[in-house]
C-alpha cells in the first residue's frame, strides 16, 4: 500500500512538472515569430516575414545594393545575400560598388579546374565532390549564393565561354550537373545554374535574338536546366544576356512563366545576368526576381550609387504607388527570395565551410587528373619512363603561365597556382633533368580586375630565336613535352567575345611541326576549353588535352605524363578536323549578326552532325585512351521487348586486360534507325565510370526507359517514343562502339 502511496505521489509530481514546463515552452514558443523558428515548415516562416515587410524592404530585397549583394531585413534579422562567382572557385573581393579589388588579404581561394575538365571526368563523384569542395569555400566566405554552374551547351568551338561549361551533349551535362548543385546546396548555399538560355556565343550576347525551332530548344538546349532544377532541386537560376522570341532572357515570358515554372515547376529565385535587366514591365511580369548589375537607364555607364535607379527599384515602386501595377508580382519575388534565405542564411544547422584547405587541394588535384583526356598515345611515348628519360624538354609558354587569372568573371585570386613546368620538376625531381625554353611568346598580360598574377611573361627577342632555343633544347633532350593551347585572353577562352579561329594562336602549329622533326618523342600537351584545328596531328606521337586545371593544374599535369595516375578522362565535345566539320560553321550560323542567330542545324550539334554527315572527326565526342586496355564482351538486354511502361537493363561485361589499374568510362547510345523524324544517328544514354585492377572484370547495367527513346513533337509539344525497333550500343566513345543489340518498344 505504502509503496504505490509514493508512486503516486511521484507520478503527481513529474505530472506538475510536465505540466509547469510545458505551459512556460508554449509560451516561450509563442514569443518567436514563426519565421524565426525552425521547426515551422519555411513555407508558414515565408508568409509570416512576408507579412511583417513594408513595401520599401520588399522593393529592396529583388535588386542589388552593391556589385554582388542585395539587401535583407535588417529589422527583422534577416541577412543580406551575397552572390559569388562563380563556377570554379570563389572570386575575390571586389569593392561596395567598383569593379576593382577589396584588396582583403583572406580571399585567396583554391581554384577548382573548368568546368569542361569536370564534364571530362564522366563521373558523378567528382561532381559530387566539386560541388561540395566549392560550397564550403562559399560558405566560408559568406556567400550564400553561387554564380554557378554554367550548363549552356557547346554549340560552336569558337564560343569564348565554352570552357565554363559542361560540353556538347545535354545527357553528360545534366547527369554532371545534378550532383554538382547537391554537393554546393549541402552546405547551406544556393546554386544559381546559368545562363538560361541559348547563351551560346559571346559576340553580342546582350543584343542577340536566337531563333530555334522548339525541338532542339526542348531536346538540346533545355535538358541541362531541367535536370539542375527537378533533379539537382537547383534554388536559383540566372537568366541570360541574349534574346529569344525578341525579349530578353532574364525577363522572358515563354522560358520563364511557361518552361521554367509552369512546366517544370521550379520554386527557385531567378537572378538576372549583370546588367541583363531592360525592361520594368517585363521584369515585374515575366518572372524575373532579383535584379543585379545594371547600369540604369539615363546614367552613364560607371555612375556610382545607381541602385535605387535600376528597373526594379524606383520605378517599380513609381508604378506601384501610382496604381498601375498591384504588389502580386512582388510578394510572388519576395516570397522566392525569403524562401532562399531560409535554405541558406537562416538556416542555423547549416555547416562552417572552409576555404582553401589541403583537403579542397587534394579535390581539385583529384579532379583534374580524373578529366585530363589522352587523345593519342602511338608507340607508347606516354608514360614518360623515368628509368630511361634523362633530359626532358619542356616547351612552351602555357608549361608557365598562371591560367586562373583572367577569362571573365570567372577569373580566380587563386592562393596558388601549380604551373605545369614546377608539377613536372617536383615530380620528376633528381630523376631526370629539365630544361624548359618558351617556343613563343604569346600573351604577356597577367591582370584581371586588379588581381595580378604577378608573372613577367615579356620576351623582347625575336620570334625566330625564341623558335630556334626551343628546338635546340628539344633536339638534346629524350622526350620533349610541349605545353600549350589557348589562354584567357580576349578571342581566346574567355567571356566577351568569341575566337575568331579554330586554330591555335602565336605561330603554335608551326612551332610544334619543327619540333616533331627534331624529336620523335613529342608530346603535345594542350591547354584549352575548346577544340582546336591540329594539323600536325600525324607527326606527333603523343597527345594530351589539359584544360584550364586550376591550383592543382601541374601537378595533376605530372602525375598523368609520368603514369602515377593512368588518364581517364573523355572528351565532353567534338573536336573537328576543321571548322566547317561543326554543324553551325558548316551553315554559316554561327555566331548570326548582332541582332539574330539562327540554329540551322537544329539537333544536330556535336557528334550528331558529325555522325549524320559521316564526318570523321579529329577526337570523338567520348573519346580518351588509357595506359591500360579494356576489353567489352556482349550487351545483353533483360527482355527482347517492352511496352512504354517498362524498363529495359542492358549488361555488359569489362575487363582490364592490360597490367595497370584503370578506369574506363563505359557509354550507351541509343539509336532509333526508323522513324517518323529525322534522328541523330545516336544519342548517348547513359555512361558508367568503373574502375579495374589488371586482369579484372565488372558488369556495367544501364536501365533506361522510354525517355530514352523518345524525341520532342514540337505539335503535340510533348515527348513521343515511337514504336519499332532500337539499338543499343556500348563501346568506349562515340567513334567506338564495342558491341550492341537491338530490342523493340510495342
Ligand atoms: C556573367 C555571369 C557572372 C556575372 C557576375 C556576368 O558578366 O555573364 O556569368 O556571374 O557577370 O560576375
Amino acid at each position: 500500500m505504502r509503496l504505490a502511496y509514493i508512486n503516486a505521489s511521484r507520478i503527481f509530481k513529474v505530472l506538475a512538472l510536465t505540466i509547469v514546463l510545458g505551459i512556460s515552452a508554449a509560451r516561450a514558443q509563442s514569443q518567436t515569430p514563426v519565421y524565426l523558428d525552425d521547426n515551422q515548415p519555411i513555407k508558414n516562416r515565408v508568409e509570416d516575414a512576408l507579412k511583417r515587410m513594408t513595401l520599401k524592404e520588399k522593393i529592396a530585397m529583388i535588386h542589388a545594393q552593391s556589385k554582388f549583394s542585395s539587401p535583407g531585413v535588417p529589422r527583422l534579422g534577416i541577412p543580406d545575400n551575397w552572390t559569388t562567382d562563380g563556377p570554379h572557385g570563389i572570386r575575390p573581393e571586389v569593392l561596395w560598388d567598383e569593379w576593382s579589388q577589396a584588396g582583403w588579404t583572406n580571399d585567396s581561394c583554391m581554384a577548382f579546374p573548368a568546368l569542361t575538365c569536370l564534364a571530362a571526368t564522366w563521373h558523378k563523384d567528382m561532381a559530387m565532390l566539386y560541388g561540395k569542395s566549392l560550397g564550403e569555400e562559399a560558405r566560408y566566405r559568406n556567400k550564400n549564393i553561387l554564380l554557378g554552374p554554367g550548363v549552356n551547351i557547346y554549340r560552336s568551338p569558337l564560343n569564348g565561354r565554352n570552357f565554363e561549361y559542361m560540353g556538347e551533349d545535354p545527357y553528360l551535362s545534366s547527369q554532371i550537373v545534378v550532383p554538382y548543385i547537391k554537393g554546393v546546396q549541402q552546405n547551406g548555399v544556393a546554386a544559381c545554374v546559368k545562363h538560361f538560355a541559348l547563351n551560346n556565343s559571346e559576340g553580342n550576347r546582350n543584343t542577340v535574338n536566337v531563333n530555334v525551332d522548339d525541338r532542339t530548344l526542348y531536346e538540346i538546349y533545355l535538358p541541362a536546366f531541367k535536370a539542375a532544377v527537378q533533379e539537382g532541386g537547383a534554388w536559383a537560376i540566372m537568366g541570360s544576356y541574349n534574346l529569344y522570341k525578341g525579349q530578353h532572357c532574364c525577363h522572358n515570358e515563354y522560358l520563364l512563366n511557361n518552361i521554367l515554372r509552369k512546366e517544370w515547376g521550379f520554386e527557385g529565385v531567378v537572378v538576372s545576368d549583370w546588367g541583363g535587366v531592360h525592361d520594368t514591365h517585363q521584369a515585374i511580369f515575366n518572372g524575373l526576381d532579383m535584379e543585379f548589375g545594371t547600369w540604369t537607364n539615363g546614367l552613364s555607364k560607371g555612375k556610382s550609387k545607381a541602385y535605387d535607379n535600376y528597373y526594379l527599384a524606383d520605378p517599380y515602386l513609381a508604378l506601384i504607388n501610382s496604381g498601375q501595377v498591384g504588389t502580386k508580382e512582388l510578394d510572388e519575388k519576395v516570397r522566392r527570395i525569403l524562401r532562399l534565405s531560409f535554405l541558406t542564411t537562416m538556416n542555423k544547422k547549416r555547416p562552417f565551410g572552409s576555404f582553401a584547405t589541403e583537403e579542397h587541394a587534394l579535390a581539385a588535384r583529384k579532379i583534374a587528373e580524373d578529366g585530363i583526356v589522352l587523345l593519342k598515345n602511338k608507340g607508347n611515348v606516354l608514360p614518360i619512363n623515368l628509368n630511361k628519360a634523362k633530359t626532358i624538354a619542356v616547351i612552351g609558354e602555357n608549361a608557365v603561365k598562371m591560367m586562373t587569372v583572367g577569362g571573365g568573371s570567372s577569373s580566380l585570386k587563386a592562393r596558388y597556382e601549380i604551373s605545369p613546368l614546377d608539377g613536372i620538376k617536383a615530380r620528376v625531381g633528381t630523376q631526370a633533368n629539365v630544361v624548359y625554353a618558351r617556343g613563343y611568346v604569346g600573351d604577356t598580360t597577367g591582370n584581371y580586375n586588379g588581381v595580378e598574377t604577378g608573372q613577367n611573361l615579356v620576351d623582347k627577342r625575336p620570334a625566330s630565336q625564341i623558335m630556334a632555343e626551343a628546338l635546340d633544347v628539344a633536339r638534346k633532350a629524350d622526350v620533349v613535352v610541349f605545353v600549350g593551347g589557348l589562354n584567357k585572353s580576349d578571342n581566346q577562352d574567355a567571356e566577351g567575345a568569341d575566337r575568331q579561329s579554330l586554330s591555335l594562336p602565336y605561330n603554335q602549329d608551326k612551332l610544334i611541326t619543327e619540333l616533331a622533326k627534331v624529336n620523335k618523342n613529342l608530346v603535345v600537351v594542350n591547354i584549352s576549353g575548346n577544340a582546336v584545328a591540329m594539323p600536325w596531328v600525324n607527326q606527333v606521337p603523343a597527345i594530351v588535352q589539359g584544360w584550364f586545371l586550376g591550383s592543382e593544374a601541374g601537378t595533376a599535369l605530372a602525375s598523368i605524363l609520368v603514369g602515377d595516375v593512368n588518364p581517364s578522362g573523355k572528351l565532353p565535345f567534338t573536336f573537328p578536323v576543321k571548322l566547317t566539320d561543326n554543324g553551325a560553321h558548316a551553315l554559316n550560323a554561327f555566331p548570326g549578326n548582332d541582332k539574330e542567330v539562327t540554329y540551322k542545324e537544329g539537333i544536330f550539334v556535336g557528334y550528331r552532325w558529325a555522325e549524320k554527315h559521316n564526318i570523321k572527326p579529329l577526337f570523338a565526342f567520348g573519346h580518351g585512351l588509357s595506359y591500360t586496355t579494356f576489353q567489352y564482351g556482349k550487351v545483353t538486354a533483360d527482355k527482347k521487348s517492352i511496352t512504354a511502361s517498362d524498363k529495359i537493363t542492358f549488361s555488359v561485361n569489362v575487363k582490364n586486360t592490360g597490367s595497370r589499374d584503370g578506369e574506363e568510362v563505359v557509354q550507351l547510345y541509343i539509336s532509333d534507325p526508323k522513324s517518323s523524324v529525322q534522328r541523330p544517328v545516336k544519342e548517348l544514354k547513359g555512361f558508367e565510370k568503373i574502375s579495374l585492377k589488371p586482369g579484372e572484370q565488372k558488369t556495367v547495367t544501364f536501365t533506361v526507359d522510354k525517355s530514352a527513346l523518345s524525341f520532342f513533337d514540337a505539335a503535340k509539344h510533348d515527348w513521343v517514343a515511337e514504336p519499332g525497333s532500337f539499338e543499343a550500343l556500348v563501346g568506349s566513345s562515340s567513334a567506338d562502339i564495342k558491341t550492341k543489340t537491338t530490342f523493340v518498344l510495342n
